[in-house]
């Protein structure tokens, strides 16, 4: 397969880049005609940012796994699609040829058929990190059901909230998942999440750890079995159908500012196109290459990086059922090795992590397949991002810093692997068709900021610096279209607080040259190992504990995690252990969203700074959490200031 979108050279960058600015529709459709439609579109691009509304190659039918796996057939029908390495480096890894894994998609696309389930549906999707999940996802598309992945970490609770918000009618699960040294009972979860969800009909089962699960009648079904039905029905093709340019095609839930998270929603082509090309271009993926994404498909990254954008170029992409630190810290590189990967993407938090492990771990291993590397989900630093570079690249290998959003669907600013300069710590330049800018609060241009008028790239550095919040002001692809039951929400975060922008959210500084580097949230939400966790999510979490009154969470730099949760928590109950009583907050966290959220530090406060409007003034807090003890600013105007005082002097 050839990619003629493929950008070669630092003056094909900056060319494309006045293209895509120029005629962004004939840019667009450029790229798009090199994807296999049922009709082509008749308008490239449709758009207001103030509905919003956008919508890419209206008119236009497709079916996205035509892109990943039919129209791959003829040519590398035998090519590994799919490497599978298991949690347990003893077990055979497996190996799904673009041949196989378009039977398996088939073949559960037809079991999904059987149990009733037709275009526009909503599935859950809860499992581990097996082929079947990338077969589940896919056969979803295939007949145009709409797919929810929730990651393996959330809580039944949480699992409950996203079904009943999408009106499920069918999950998808498996009886337990393996995670290092631990079995995770997906299947109880789900049982547990069930119990609120009416929506849901069916419930499919695969078997993977062999925990006991306790499947019932006339709604639990084993995936097993269900593969013998459509056997024994004789025709394993399932005929794709034809969908819409903006069908949805999932829907994925992300936190923000609010308590509750939303389903942020991607449609087939724009999303399509977009990952894939992106994909090609970021990473410079070559015909044959090993390519392996270390996320979870539960997350963006995953959808985008491990399933559609990879597949869709017809690539080898390696899933990876473990994590890095097990059996030992040297697993990641021991895969890499192992399978001969050239191109590694990974998350900040791994590589701080598998550091603080020291080089024993990778002393012995070859890794001198790789080619490029990369890093997504939060700023990485400097330290992080020299140890990635000298001890796994050997200093030969580009480092891509790729910044993007559940809500963009892909990298929007990232250098291109050995094409475009790389800048430590720096996403560095906006992707061809991609019009970032910075504003002040005000929503103010901040000068020299915008790639689309200044141009992306300085070379002699003549560009002026500056910095502001992060926007976008043209769409490109797969930018969000809506989020699921609520439009007017979407536009409200996204396109409210600046008009005309879409609001990344984030803070960025951009230098002389063009390189933007992404300095992290400007709202409440955290990043908790390139997890997002909303503050407000968290803090209804620890109100459901019965001795709490009231609780506030910021976050802290944390050595590893990127950043810690610390809440503060004014509690009414018998405070005679504290310790229990933090484990107690911990543990009703874990179950109301999941183990990931877990707060790092609790601290039990008496009483929290308020304005006299009854504000709670975060600065303050997330000042005193970081350590920042003597530059709290003024507290004069506070309710009552002399808690302040107490919570600095009990700050854990
Ligand atoms: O704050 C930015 C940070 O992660 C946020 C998006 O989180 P999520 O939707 O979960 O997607 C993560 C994977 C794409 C952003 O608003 N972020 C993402 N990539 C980077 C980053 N911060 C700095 N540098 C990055 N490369």
């Amino acid at each position: 397969m050839s990619y003629p979108y493929q950008i070669k050279s630092l003056e094909e960058y900056q060319s494309a880049y006045k293209q895509s600015v120029e005629d962004p529709e004939g840019f667009w459709a450029g790229v798009a005609d090199h994807f296999t439609w049922h009709r082509k579109w008749d308008k490239v691009l449709d758009w207001n940012f103030t509905g919003p509304e956008v919508k890419w190659f209206s008119g236009a039918q497709l079916n996205i796994t035509e892109n990943c796996l039919d129209r791959h057939l003829a040519e590398r029908g035998d090519q590994p699609a799919i490497i599978w390495e298991s949690n347990d480096p003893e077990e055979d890894h497996r190996v799904l040829s673009y041949k196989e894994l378009h039977f398996k998609v088939c073949q559960f696309a037809n079991v999904l058929k059987n149990n009733g389930i037709k275009k526009g549906d909503r599935i859950c999707i809860y499992m581990p990190m097996v082929p079947e999940l990338a077969i589940a996802v896919l056969a979803c598309a295939r007949i145009g059901a709409i797919h929810s992945v929730v990651f393996g970490g959330f809580s039944a609770q949480s699992i409950a909230d996203r079904i009943q918000d999408a009106q499920a009618s069918l999950v998808i699960t498996s009886d337990g998942a393996y995670r290092g040294n631990k079995d995770i009972p997906l299947k109880s979860v789900i049982d547990d999440a069930l119990v609120q969800c009416p929506s849901i009909k069916k419930v499919i089962v695969l078997t993977r750890t062999r925990v006991p699960v306790s499947m019932i009648k006339g709604r639990d079904t084993w995936w097993e079995d269900e593969i013998k039905k459509v056997e024994t029905q004789g025709n394993p093709a399932c005929p794709a159908v034809t969908m819409d340019a903006e069908d949805m095609l999932f829907i994925l839930y992300t936190s923000g500012s609010t308590g509750k998270p939303k389903g942020v929603v991607h449609t087939c082509a724009g999303y399509m196109v977009y990952t894939n090309y992106s994909f090609v271009n970021v990473f410079q993926y070559q015909p044959g290459d090993v390519y392996f994404c270390t996320a979870d498909i539960g997350w963006i990254t995953g959808h985008s990086y491990i399933v559609y954008g990879p597949l869709s170029a017809g690539a080898t992409t390696l899933l990876f059922e473990g994590i890095p630190t097990w059996p030992d810290a040297g697993r990641m590189w021991d895969v890499v090795d192992k399978f001969k990967v050239n191109i590694l993407y990974t998350a900040p938090t791994a590589i701080r992590s598998l550091m603080g492990f020291g080089l024993d771990y990778v002393k012995n291993k070859d890794l001198s397949s790789l080619r490029v590397l990369g890093t997504v989900g939060e700023p990485i630093n400097e330290e992080a991002w020299n140890w990635y570079n000298e001890n796994i690249g050997k200093g030969r290998c580009p480092i891509v810093d790729t910044w993007w959003q559940t809500e963009t669907g892909g990298i929007l600013i990232s250098n291109l692997a050995a094409v475009t300069p790389q800048k430590r710590s720096h996403a560095t330049l906006p992707l061809p068709g991609v019009q970032p800018l910075l504003v002040d609060e005000k929503g103010e241009p901040i000068p020299g900021s915008d790639a689309a008028i200044d141009g992306p790239y300085h070379a002699k550095g003549d560009g002026t610096a500056g910095s502001g919040n992060l926007c976008i002001k043209f769409p490109w692809p797969s930018i969000i279209r809506t989020t699921y039951g609520d439009h007017d929400r979407c536009r409200q975060t996204y396109f409210a607080t600046y008009p005309s922008l879409y609001f990344t959210g984030d803070g960025a500084l951009r230098d002389e040259e063009g390189n933007y580097r992404i300095t992290g949230r400007v709202d409440d939400v955290l990043n908790v190992s390139g997890h997002r966790i909303g503050t407000a999510e968290v803090e209804n979490a620890i109100n459901m504990h019965t001795g709490v009154v009231e609780s506030a969470v910021v976050g802290y730099p944390h050595d590893i995690k990127g950043q810690g949760i610390y809440a503060f928590v004014i509690f009414n109950g018998n405070k005679t252990d504290e310790i229990l009583i933090s484990k107690d907050i911990v543990q009703t966290v874990a179950r109301i969203i999941g183990p990931i959220a877990k707060p790092d530090k609790i601290q039990l406060v008496s009483g929290l700074p308020k304005t006299r409007s009854g504000k709670i003034m975060r600065r303050i807090l997330r000042k005193i959490a970081e350590g920042e003890l003597n530059n709290l600013g003024d507290t004069s105007t506070l309710l009552d200031p002399a808690v302040v005082e107490e919570i600095k002097n009990n700050r854990l």
